[in-house]
């Protein structure tokens, strides 16, 4: 064989660690960009490059190493990556989706543009009120930072005055970086992972994803929804996908209401935590399909290998536990598969790690996962 192809991924945590490990499974070389040294990504290459793309020497040394470039996050200034794709290098997905996806503002317009269903929204301007607001999208709204917020760090629910002043001293000071939607009284969260080539589209089967404090907690596959409903989600996730260009794979988040609609919250232009599940329970993994995507290969099957799967994020919590006694709690179940992502330092609600199991009866494997996630502390 000649020499090894390498893979150069923007950000080196969790994300870009499991793409890593399936892209080395495929026989391929990372390269990985982060601005710390050592990240969960980074130790698992030699070729681990620490600083950033605004430094323009890094950067060109960081992709004359790589025979193409993806990235783990959508906070890559688009301005950088077309300069990557300025001197002759592909970058997947393109800085023409990451520019419509870094900014929620243009992601919805995009969305909206193509008759993809979102919440109302508004930019917001200086002049803008509370009760301004409030007369457009109702009493009850979501004030978002257009860019740079995951976790739910970018959002603040508003019902009155107080807390419109309040979140917008907090999210930004300057007006112009936010924007405001209508709160979605929504009976279930949903998400749908795409993986797109030129040649192919392939969606995995639809998730529920529950957030506690904004964060996604625990993901069931397939989620408990009708065919009807499924299908027509996965139908809005590779609209949705087309309308921003995008290829490689992409997490697209949903609300699903009480009368059946389907509504777009927002989409990630990478692998996406309500698909680690697709590791242990499908054919082919996100981060794999991600890589094969990435390569312009044939992608694999998105199906499922078992009925059910549930997958749960570990979190940092106020009193870790010691290593060991994580692994021992863990492990007593011989049907969990633990990921632990090696980050340099715990935070309470940082995700530090998942665990997934898969099985035959939903309740079983739930009642399973929740109880050994109670009993670590990381
Ligand atoms: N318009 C909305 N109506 C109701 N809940 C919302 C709305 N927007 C966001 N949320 C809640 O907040 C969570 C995080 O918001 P999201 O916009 O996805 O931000 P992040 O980029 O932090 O994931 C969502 O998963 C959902 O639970
Ligand atoms: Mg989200």
């Amino acid at each position: 064989m000649d020499k090894k192809y390498c893979i150069g991924i923007l950000g080196g945590g969790q994300l870009a660690k499991m793409s890593t490990i399936a892209a080395s499974r495929l026989g391929f070389d990372i390269a990985i960009m982060d601005k710390e040294m050592r990240s969960p990504a980074g130790q698992l290459t030699h070729n681990e490059y620490v600083g950033w793309v605004d430094d323009e020497l890094h950067i060109r040394s960081f992709i004359h190493h790589c025979n193409v470039i993806t990235l783990e996050n959508e906070f890559v200034d688009h301005h950088n990556l077309k300069f990557i794709e300025s001197l002759g290098k592909k970058v997947y997905p393109s800085s023409t989706t990451i520019a419509l996806i870094q900014d929620k503002l243009l992601q919805k317009q995009a969305l909206k543009k193509n008759k993809i269903p979102v919440p109302k929204f508004i930019e917001v301007k200086e002049e803008h009120t509370f009760a301004a607001i409030a007369k457009i999208l109702g009493p009850t709204f979501v004030l978002k930072s257009r860019k740079m917020g995951y976790d739910g760090y970018g959002n603040a629910l508003i019902s009155n005055e107080k807390e419109y002043n309040d979140a917008v001293k907090h999210l930004s000071n300057r007006h112009i970086n936010l924007l405001a939607e209508s709160f979605v009284n929504f009976t279930m969260e949903l998400a749908v992972m795409v993986v797109r080539t030129a040649k192919e589209t392939k969606v995995y089967p639809v998730v529920q994803t529950i957030q506690k404090n904004h964060i996604c907690h625990t993901v069931i596959a397939p989620a408990p929804i009708s065919k009807k409903n499924a299908s027509f989600a996965e139908n809005i996730a590779i609209k949705s996908v087309k309308a921003v260009k995008g290829f490689g794979v992409f997490g697209v988040e949903m609300f699903l209401t009480k009368d059946h609609s389907i509504i777009v919250n927002e989409m990630a232009p990478r692998p996406h935590n309500s698909g680690h599940y697709t590791i242990e329970a499908c054919v082919t993994s996100q981060f794999e399909n991600h890589i094969r995507a990435v390569m312009e290969l044939p992608l694999g099957s998105t199906e499922m290998v078992k009925p059910y799967a549930v997958m749960i994020n570990l979190l940092g919590k106020p009193h870790p536990q010691k290593n060991i006694d994580i692994y021992h709690a863990s492990l007593k179940d011989p049907n969990i598969h633990l990921h632990l992502y090696g980050k340099n330092g715990t935070r309470v609600g940082r995700k530090m790690g998942h665990i997934t199991i898969v099985g035959d009866n939903l309740k079983k494997i739930l009642k399973a996962a929740t109880a050994i996630e109670e009993k670590i502390s990381l």
